[in-house]
């Protein structure tokens, strides 16, 4: 028996980030000053930055590249007591390059002890070569089957916002995907309520993403249907906006929610802790509740196993948990840009934390 002095610290599940975009290559960091001369994240994509930059840079990557770098990033979220994740491809954006990211995704799953459940993404945006017309009857009749096929990805999700997909495109590609077996779960209302989460709602989508947006009614619906509403503050932080998410809403409504870090190249962050920093420094949430957003509550919108029950520490259950170096719970999101945790088990092996 290994016996582990915990020295007095708090125990918490280990985290589960429902939302990463894991894989991908390049750097995006000049757009901040772009940003800050006034130009929108839709400015920037127009002129050749955003999705369609990083879907150069990365197409250009050996998919031992690829690996390499989600070895890496699976690691550092580990260290930042992140047990699981799901992990999204997207910055592919044809069938080979799509397929390439999912097989490196479960590579990666494969050499890390990180647990990573895979959603398929192609439709992120729309590639150079194409109109969007063309790129969705792509998605469907050629990437998506092809991704059934690899038998990678659990889920299918689409970039729901105006000036990418629209709900209607967004029932097209979705309802495809389900019809061949694969779940959702959707970007939608980051920018503007353009209504993605009521119909991420009568899709029987499992999480519904950014959400930022949505009115009440959608967030009632959701509710109701049993859609995650999972909010990513670590997007509003990076982009400057002074409006968090309402997350506060859930709270007073019992609907309910999930934090998850949205990695990318934009937000370029895998760090729980400080997702819960910003829930709860920035959006009025207590670190308890912070806390169940980011284990049990994302766990039901992954695949659970009989000895896989993510983010809840119970008997029989896969050792995964973090030690943190306060006697306190709350202290799990409570140094933003520092690290709360001492020890992370991952699957009963100690991940190294110095
Ligand atoms: O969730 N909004 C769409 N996708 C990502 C950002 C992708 C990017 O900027 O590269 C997101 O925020
Ligand atoms: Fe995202």
């Amino acid at each position: 028996m290994n016996i582990i002095d915990a020295k007095g610290g708090a125990i918490v599940p280990g985290f589960v980030d429902s939302h990463t975009h894991l894989i991908w290559g390049g750097d995006r960091s000049n757009e901040m000053a772009l940003r800050q001369k006034g130009l929108s994240y839709s400015d920037i994509s127009k002129m050749g930055g955003g999705i369609s930059k990083t879907v150069e840079t990365t197409r250009s990557l050996s998919i031992q590249e690829l690996v390499d770098l989600g070895v890496q990033r699976a690691s550092n979220a580990l260290r930042m007591g992140t047990t699981t994740m799901e992990a999204k491809s997207g910055y592919g954006l044809s069938a080979e390059s799509e397929l390439k990211l999912l097989e490196a995704t479960e590579r990666v799953n494969r050499i890390s002890v990180c647990d990573i459940q895979a959603t398929w993404l192609g439709a992120h945006d729309v590639p150079k070569r194409n109109n969007k017309e063309e790129y969705i009857e792509e998605l469907v009749s050629r990437q998506l089957p092809m991704v059934v096929q690899q038998g990678i990805a659990v889920w299918a999700d689409v970039f729901c916002e105006p000036g990418w997909f629209t709900i209607d495109d967004t029932i097209e590609i979705i309802t495809a995907s389900n019809n061949m077996g694969l779940g959702s779960r959707i970007h939608a209302d980051e920018f503007v309520d353009s209504g993605g989460l009521g119909i991420a709602a009568e899709l029987g989508s499992i999480s519904a993403d950014h959400v930022a947006k949505s009115d009440d009614d959608s967030r009632a619906k959701a509710h109701e249907s049993g859609v995650m509403q999972t909010f990513l503050p670590g997007t509003q932080y990076v982009m400057g906006m002074n409006e968090f998410p309402p997350i506060k809403k859930c709270v007073e409504n019992s609907w309910a929610f999930s934090i998850a870090s949205d990695f990318n190249p934009n937000c370029n962050t895998i760090s729980m802790p400080f997702v819960g920093s910003l829930a709860t420094h920035r959006c009025g949430i207590d670190p308890i509740t912070a806390l169940a957003a980011s284990t049990r509550n994302p766990s039901t919108t992954l695949k659970n196993t009989e000895n896989k029950n993510y983010g809840v520490i119970s008997v029989n259950n896969s050792a995964s948990f973090n030690i943190l170096r306060s006697k306190k719970v709350e202290s799990w999101c409570q140094s933003p840009g520092m690290n709360p945790i001492s020890k992370t088990l991952a699957n009963g092996i100690i991940v190294k934390h110095e």
